[in-house]
């Protein structure tokens, strides 16, 4: 395997938001950020149509946006973190503003806010509508290729840590360009690989998000918490497109309405918010209607009307591309995984529990969204997260050490993952329960498609089942049909080789 000439020891594997403001933030410290694509092109921040939740308004402060995140979390919130993320999430819009974000604003020049469901006030800022993970990821992506500091690897798919004595020390990776395995070698291995919506096969995330980093991470020996915790976005467009565009949560906060086959509306009987109830209850409310009268509609038409393609131009695309005017009819809507809220365990600096292993992002499981995240901060945890681990990452020297095993895992083209996506969204989706788990445990275990895409996704998919399995209650997003109450709040923990424990 060839060895990388090490870059001032600071890796970074992911390049989507979290990734990419993590090295802007180290800069001028030299760091190697990875990427399976191209640079400023693909991951789900990119596509991220909601905004970023942060305590701007006159009316708001940082312990409302707390107590809002601490309730949608359904118990599992860790305070502290989620303190830290709201108390410094207006800090991370400012820096935004400063890099040129151009944030939406109302006519007297104050950022117009918006609102999302179990928001207790107008707190999420957007960008053109629905535009705010493209633009700032525009405006960062172009900011890190003026940074000398940076060195991106393009088409470069980390397949497995290095380790000394338990120690990260860098990445094996499948350099696509040059067609062969690179050793990294690194003081510091951050991992922003993002979630795993790929995982299953109705999903608003690109279809490589397939938690690569949980099992990258779970195989040198960190602990994993909270994997059974996946969100369900209510309003994936269903119109046949894999992956699924999504209809921003923005348009109900701007007044549309849920709608079954029969043009009733459902949400009002199911929670007292309606179409503003929490993600995982709207999702419930979406597959009902589904199950029960054979489709559910989002209604924009009388709250967004003709506005709809300037308010919403992403959206409004999704829909023409799929036949639909949404100024005229309603949009077809399925349930689709959105968000992973579990992931490798990190203190408030973004740091693992074995040395030399940071997680930022989707990737991270830092504890500010529980059993439930709340809309729109998931971009803002990336900034808030990522600021704070480029704080407290080492400045080591480079590291010396260039050399590193033979790679385990030569390439293969990407595995058929069709049925495991399918197996995945059956039995471990929405609601869940022991037998359809155990029968999705064992399809896993006898999947036997060696592929290097197969093998680190068929790991991640393992691990979130396991979990589910594991966790006899229904709590936020993971509901169990054979054990519907809740217990005492508890974490789940997994770690190699002992399997999944709760504390
Ligand atoms: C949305 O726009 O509905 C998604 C926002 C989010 O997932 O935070």
């Amino acid at each position: 395997m060839r060895a990388e000439p090490a870059q001032g020891g600071i890796l970074i594997v992911g390049a989507g938001l979290a990734g990419l403001y993590t090295a802007l933030k180290l800069a001028p410290h030299p760091v190697t950020l990875v990427t399976a694509g191209h640079l400023g092109a693909g991951g789900s921040s990119v596509w991220a149509q909601g905004g970023l939740a942060a305590a701007v308004g006159a009316d708001d402060s940082p312990e409302e946006h707390l107590a809002d995140t601490i309730a949608a979390g359904a118990g599992l919130v860790d305070e502290e973190a989620a303190r830290i993320l709201c108390t410094e999430g207006p800090a991370r819009i400012d820096d935004l503003l400063s890099l040129g974000v151009p944030f939406d604003r109302e006519e007297d020049g104050t950022l117009r806010l918006g609102r999302e469901a179990a928001h207790g006030r107008n707190r999420i800022v957007h960008v053109g509508g629905d535009e705010a993970g493209a633009t700032i990821m525009r405006v960062l992506t172009e900011k890190a290729r003026q940074t000398p500091s940076i060195t991106v690897r393009e088409r470069c798919i980390a397949y497995e840590l290095l380790t000394e004595d338990g120690a990260v020390t860098g990445a094996a990776c499948w350099d696509a360009e040059a067609g062969e395995a690179l050793a990294i070698p690194a003081h510091e291995t951050v991992l922003a690989t993002g979630g795993t919506g790929g995982l299953f096969a109705v999903t608003t995330n690109p279809l490589h998000a397939q938690g690569h980093g949980l099992t990258l991470a779970y195989e040198a020996g960190a602990t994993l918490r909270d994997l059974e915790f996946v969100q369900f976005h209510p309003t994936g467009i269903d119109i046949g497109r894999d992956p699924a565009p999504l209809a921003t949560e923005a348009l109900r906060g701007e007044g549309a309405v849920l709608r079954d086959v029969h043009g009733r509306r459902f949400m009002p009987e199911l929670h007292p918010d309606a179409e503003l109830a929490p993600r995982d209850v709207v999702a419930r409310g979406v597959a009902l209607a589904i199950k029960t009268t054979g489709g559910a509609f989002l209604d924009a038409r009388e709250a967004i009307g003709a506005r709809f393609p300037k308010a919403f131009p992403t959206v409004f695309e999704a829909c023409r591309e799929g036949g639909i005017d949404p100024r005229v009819k309603p949009i077809p809507i399925a349930p689709a995984a959105h968000y992973h809220m579990g992931g490798v365990l990190t203190d408030t600096d973004g740091r693992a529990d074995i040395p030399g292993l940071w997680a930022v992002g989707e990737t991270a499981s830092t504890g500010v969204h529980g059993a439930n995240r709340l809309a729109s901060n998931s971009l803002l945890e990336a900034l808030v997260f990522g600021a704070r681990a480029a704080r407290a990452l080492p400045r080591n020297g480079a590291k010396e050490d260039g050399t590193a095993a033979e790679p385990a895992l030569p390439a293969r083209p990407a595995a058929n993952l069709a049925p495991l996506r399918r197996a995945m969204s059956d039995s471990c989706g929405l609601l869940r329960d022991e037998a359809g788990l155990t029968a999705l445990l064992s399809q896993i275990e006898g999947d036997r498609a060696k592929t290097l895409g197969g093998a680190l996704a068929r790991t991640a998919a393992r691990l979130v089942a396991e979990a589910a399995l594991a966790r006899r209650e229904s709590r936020g997003a993971h509901q169990r049909t054979d054990f519907p109450d809740q217990d005492a709040p508890r974490h789940s923990l997994t770690r190699k080789p002992d399997g999944v424990r709760f504390a």
